[in-house]
């Protein structure tokens, strides 16, 4: 196949039928709403752990319960709400139909927002099944297993009734992202509930273990990666004008990124009781999965070669391509840090939290802000956001926090596995924990300053957002959906 043909015909398809889109603006919404409640309990837990009074001693706003609120939101609510309106919104226009059965896409929408808000309520109470990513209990585990088979059918129910033949490589990265996760709720999820609050997990001991991090590095892999990358083959090409660089490479970049990323798990168990020949299994695929990621980003990055002076004057091209060089930096990084000898310096540190944060706020929050800001207009009847230079300054804010946050914790994460392998030569500790804990706080500091200020991006995007959607042009909107659906 040529360069980006198929690529280039399915993404600027001219779809002569009216879309079910008011999914997609619920989602688009919910997803900026989302962004700031969950991104305003990570700077609460960043100023917790810089100064612990602020728990006030009040159980429900303790650390403990309020991190796994966060991760839980971001994730799930922020990330979750992007995916849903982009995955919805594309596979519409690349299959040139309407959604399947949009009443079940609406039960999407509030199921979803039922998981979410029984997650903000549960958790605080301490209700969890203590794994991690999989906190929430049994019966919003239930819960969340409708709303996927929900969404399953709407997509993929969308794409048997597509007109066009093709299947745009951004349905295949939205389908495998759902699939996956299925397949990784049901598995890691099965408990065996002794109370409506309280369940055990039906696996015991190092299979827990191992189950929980194949589930645990899969939420990675697709619900952190696939589906944004799904995001990145629409609205990369959209936003530049430019057809996909290589259509090829993208569809051996969709298999061999899912083929790999479910051998990695183990890297999250390196010198536990987990076999030793399975924690070596773990790092090799990690290790292999540099190539696939890196195809990925490449395709992605080159999509704008030939129109590299877009990035100067477009604030959203510069969403998505920065978002991209940070999944770049965190897919070299995580292979580095599932090698052995390295995750023996990194693990428990805050190593592995710039990690996280240099793929969740560069990756995942960036492609998705630049996302929303290609759709949110278009789905509210503008041509464009409200502000353009509000995205602008959105972009440097979110960047320089960014990189406050994520060379922080480098700096502090090196820093306390330096700490804690230091030996006198008669074998004791040059350091007690406590004085890593000590070094560690001016860092805590920058962190919390980093997250202030990509929340400040997020509370501007809101403002945008809300400009936007009231200012929409509704005459207009209805004006081009009569001859469309006509
Ligand atoms: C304002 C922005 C944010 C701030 C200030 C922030 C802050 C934090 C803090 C303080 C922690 C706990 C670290 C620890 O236990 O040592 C954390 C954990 C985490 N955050 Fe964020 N966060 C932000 C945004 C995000 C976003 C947008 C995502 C995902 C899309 C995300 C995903 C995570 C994950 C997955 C963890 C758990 C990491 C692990 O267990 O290794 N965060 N965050
Ligand atoms: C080639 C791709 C990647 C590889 C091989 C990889 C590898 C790793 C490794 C080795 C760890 C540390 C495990 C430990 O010591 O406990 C880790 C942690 C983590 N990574 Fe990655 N990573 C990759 C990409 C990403 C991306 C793109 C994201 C986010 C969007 C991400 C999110 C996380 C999270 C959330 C954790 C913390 C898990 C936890 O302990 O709670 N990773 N990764």
């Amino acid at each position: 196949m040529s360069r980006g043909s198929a690529a280039s015909a399915s993404a600027q398809a001219a779809p002569a039928a009216a879309y079910a889109d008011r999914t997609v603006r619920l989602f688009a919404l919910a997803a900026v709403v989302w962004g700031v409640v969950g991104m305003a309990v990570g700077v609460f837990i960043a100023a917790q752990l810089a100064w612990p009074e602020l728990n006030f001693g009040i159980p429900w706003l303790s650390y403990g319960r309020l991190r796994p609120l966060h991760t839980n939101a971001v994730i799930f609510a922020f990330g979750g709400c992007a995916l849903f309106a982009t995955s919805y919104h594309v596979v519409q226009r690349t299959s040139q139909t309407k959604l399947f059965a949009p009443w079940l896409a609406d039960f999407t929408f509030w199921g979803w927002q039922a998981v979410i808000v029984a997650a903000a309520i549960t958790l605080p109470l301490g209700y969890t099944q203590g794994k991690e990513y999989a906190e929430l209990e049994w019966p919003i585990d239930l819960l969340i297993a409708a709303v996927w088979v929900a969404y399953a059918i709407v997509f993929f129910g969308t794409i048997g009734k597509r007109r066009v033949r093709h299947i745009y490589v951004a349905n295949w990265f939205f389908g495998g992202f759902i699939l996956a996760v299925a397949l990784l709720h049901i598995v890691n999820s099965a408990a065996m509930p002794v109370s409506l609050w309280k369940s055990y997990s039906a696996y015991a001991g190092v299979q827990d273990a191992m189950v929980q991090w194949w589930y645990g590095h899969n939420a990675v892999g697709f619900f952190l990666t696939a589906g944004f990358l799904g995001m990145m083959y629409y609205y990369i090409p959209k936003q530049a004008e430019r057809p996909v660089y290589s259509y090829r490479l993208s569809i051996v970049h969709f298999w061999a990124l899912i083929f790999t990323y479910m051998w990695a798990g183990p890297h999250h168990l390196h010198y536990t009781a987990l076999p030793d020949w399975a924690q070596s299994i773990g790092m090799v695929f990690s290790l292999v999965l540099l190539a696939p990621s890196w195809g990925g980003m490449i395709n992605g990055i080159m999509t704008l070669s030939g129109a590299w002076q877009k990035l100067r004057d477009d604030p959203i091209l510069k969403f998505l391509i920065v978002a991209l060089s940070f999944y770049g930096m965190s897919t070299f990084e995580g292979p580095m840090m599932s090698i052995k000898t390295v995750n023996a310096l990194s693990h428990y540190t805050d190593w592995t939290i710039g990690h996280v944060h240099s793929g969740a706020l560069g990756w995942v929050g960036l492609i998705s802000m630049g996302s929303l800001y290609y759709l949110i207009p278009r789905m509210f009847g503008q041509t464009r956001m409200y502000s353009v230079k509000a995205i602008e300054l959105h972009f440097w804010i979110a960047t320089i926090g960014i990189v406050l946050y994520i060379a922080a914790m480098w700096i502090a994460g090196v820093m306390q596995g330096l700490m804690w392998r230091s030996v006198n030569p008669d074998g004791t500790l040059v350091y007690s924990f406590v004085e890593s804990v000590k070094a560690t706080y001016p860092f805590y500091v920058i962190r919390f300053a980093g997250g202030l200020l990509y929340l400040g991006g997020m509370l501007l995007m809101a403002w945008n957002v809300v400009k936007t959607a009231m200012g929409g042009d509704r005459a207009a909107a209805l004006a081009r959906a009569v001859p469309v659906a006509a």
